[in-house]
């Protein structure tokens, strides 16, 4: 006879497995998840291109902390601290109304069967394809966690201050190689980032009281411009010369040195990295090739803790202990 706590704890480990993620996870309960998602990323890019870089990055800053769970997603509730105002996301992170929009849409055609997680996963591909990047199919079934750690966001997500040896042991922990690293951060390619991510490199890198020497001058003139010590840092530039084109642009700005991050250019000035950017550079069908491989990668990371699929991507539907009685009854 088994001791019932014991039975409800093997209970819990089963239903904690992380589940297989498969290409057309949906094809027989919703069929137009996928053209559903790709309609709404479309609109959202002609209202505002900016917003599907936005969405894009939220996989990223989803996949790295806890799986790729949208535990990102969640709203701070009394009891929990979530993730959206983590070190990283606050006032940085942007456009969560637009997967509430494709959710919206879903559960409208769907109810209760495309998960919040799986969205990100779709919507991030989209903002590539939408922007003139690689296209490429994506493995779906991923459960909505159940909570979020906003300590653990604190904990992992790199700053904008990072060096490329940093970058590649942080990578490295979740099995990226160092050319995964280089691929990935040319997502960079799209969007924007705030002078607040690099006052630091344009007035005193490093407690030096100096500007970053890798800086181009000219284009430093140009960031001091945008951003000026003491002005609004709030301001956003480019983080490559085409910010709504997914190209390898980005790679030739690092070679010229006119890298908007700290953490771009220390891919070119670091020797374990600099041959991928070079390679990148010269080479854009290598880059789509490295990055569609980054991104599948990234996309596989699970927590292996139970999941649910939310109806509101904002809020869980369930509690743990919701869950564990559901699958006991
Ligand atoms: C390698 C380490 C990385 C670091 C240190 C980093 C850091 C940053 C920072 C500081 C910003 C600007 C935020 C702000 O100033 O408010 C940014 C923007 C962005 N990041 Fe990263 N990032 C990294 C990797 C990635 C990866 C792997 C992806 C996605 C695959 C990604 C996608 C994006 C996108 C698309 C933007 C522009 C967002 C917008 O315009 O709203 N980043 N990143
Ligand atoms: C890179 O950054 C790490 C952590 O911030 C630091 O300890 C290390 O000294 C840096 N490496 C180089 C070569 O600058
Ligand atoms: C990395 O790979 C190892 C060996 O296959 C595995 O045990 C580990 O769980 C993986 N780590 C992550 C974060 O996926
Ligand atoms: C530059 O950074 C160093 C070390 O963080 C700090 O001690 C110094 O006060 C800073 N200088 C300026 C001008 O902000
Ligand atoms: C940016 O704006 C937010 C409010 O939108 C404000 O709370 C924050 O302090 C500003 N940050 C910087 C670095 O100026």
């Amino acid at each position: 006879m088994v001791h019932p706590l014991l039975s409800f704890l093997l209970l819990f480990q089963t239903i904690a497995t992380a589940t297989p993620l498969r290409p057309g996870f949906y094809s027989e309960t919703c069929p137009q998840a996928e053209s559903i998602v790709r309609d709404v990323m479309y609109k959202a890019m002609i209202r505002e291109p900016r917003s599907v870089a936005s969405v894009m990055r939220f996989q990223f800053h989803d996949c790295f902390v806890n799986g790729c769970d949208a535990s990102l997603l969640l709203d701070d509730t009394p009891t929990m601290l979530g993730e959206k105002l983590s070190l990283s996301n606050i006032d940085s992170l942007r456009s969560y109304q637009v997967v509430d929009e494709v959710k919206e849409a879903l559960e409208k055609a769907c109810p209760g069967t495309v998960s919040c997680a799986d969205i990100i996963i779709m919507a991030s591909r989209d903002a590539v394809a939408l922007s003139g990047g690689p296209n490429w199919e994506v493995k779906l079934g991923r459960k909505d966690s159940l909570t979020a750690s906003q300590a653990d966001s604190d904990n992992i997500m790199p700053s904008p201050r990072a060096n490329a040896s940093y970058l590649i042991e942080l990578f490295d922990k979740f099995n990226l190689s160092v050319k995964d690293l280089v691929a990935l951060s040319g997502s960079h390619s799209i969007g924007q980032g705030r002078c607040f991510s690099i006052m630091f490199r344009l007035y005193n890198q490093s407690g030096t009281g100096r500007p970053d020497p890798t800086l181009e001058p000219k284009f430093r003139e140009k960031l001091d411009k945008l951003c000026p010590l003491g002005g609004d840092e709030n301001v956003t530039g480019d983080l490559d010369a085409t910010p709504h084109l997914f190209d390898n642009q980005y790679f030739k700005d690092l070679v010229a040195g006119r890298g908007f991050l700290n953490s771009d250019q220390t891919l070119f000035t670091f020797q374990q990295t600099r041959e991928y950017v070079r390679l990148f550079s010269r080479d854009q069908s290598e880059f789509f090739k490295a990055f569609v491989e980054g991104m599948i990668k990234m996309g596989d990371l699970q927590s292996g803790r139970p999941g649910e699929v939310r109806n509101n991507c904002r809020v869980v539907n369930h509690r743990p202990i919701d869950i564990l009685l559901e699958s006991i009854a």
